[in-house]
């Protein structure tokens, strides 16, 4: 689902890059990726968190995607200077562009929560990832998005959200193994799980 316009001013603000560029760097402590990894991003918008995976992770090349047209496009001039690692896509998270078992890692920054069918994202994460690659994830859960005050501001998939629990198990069902999280219990989580087999 496409952000509306109080969502873009959440999101596309210096307090927002200033929390990104703590959580990449964070996640790159965790877990750092082979030199030469194909990276993809989901739910890029304007492509802030690209430049901070390039920059972090040093992968050979980033294909960052999102819903939105328009978020497409401001990335594509955020990340000019890069042209080179970078491709840009508009796409679904729920049937990913992308051949099955190609990309080393998948990055999706508050992204999965505004998925209609996001246990089918989930799959195509999974289908995309090489065995043992890595999904890492900064996701919200609804006491944050769908609370009494935000619901009314914000727009969000109202029906079948996740709660950590939910999130945990479709994880599983998805062949994806959370291996660190960081998690605010009813609130937020930051972490990254391998793909299975
Ligand atoms: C909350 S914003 C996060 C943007 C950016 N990742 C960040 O952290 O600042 C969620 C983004 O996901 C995109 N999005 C929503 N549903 C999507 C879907 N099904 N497939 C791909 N992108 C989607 C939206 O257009 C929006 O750019």
């Amino acid at each position: 689902m496409k952000l509306n316009w109080a969502e873009r001013l959440v999101v596309n603000n210096p307090l927002r890059v200033w929390e990104q560029r703590l959580e990449v760097q964070r996640l790159r402590g965790l877990m750092p990726l082979e030199p030469g990894s194909l990276a993809l991003e989901i739910g890029c918008g304007r492509g802030v968190g690209a430049g901070l995976i390039l920059k972090e992770f040093r992968p050979s090349m980033v294909h960052c995607m999102d819903l939105d047209i328009r978020m497409v496009r401001q990335a594509k001039r955020y990340l000019s200077a890069q042209k080179k690692k970078t491709s840009l896509l508009v796409g679904d998270t729920s049937a990913l562009p992308l051949q099955s078992g190609t990309v080393d890692a998948v990055f999706g920054f508050g992204v999965l929560h505004h998925v209609v069918d996001w246990r089918s994202a989930l799959g195509e994460i999974a289908r995309v990832l090489k065995p043992a690659g890595v999904y890492f994830l900064e996701e919200l859960y609804p006491a944050v998005y769908l609370n009494f005050i935000t619901r009314h501001i914000l727009l969000h998939p109202a029906t079948d959200r996740f709660s950590g629990r939910d999130l945990r198990q479709a994880l599983a069902q998805a062949g994806l193994s959370l291996r660190h999280a960081l998690e605010l219990k009813r609130f937020a989580i930051l972490g990254y799980a391998l793909k299975e087999g």
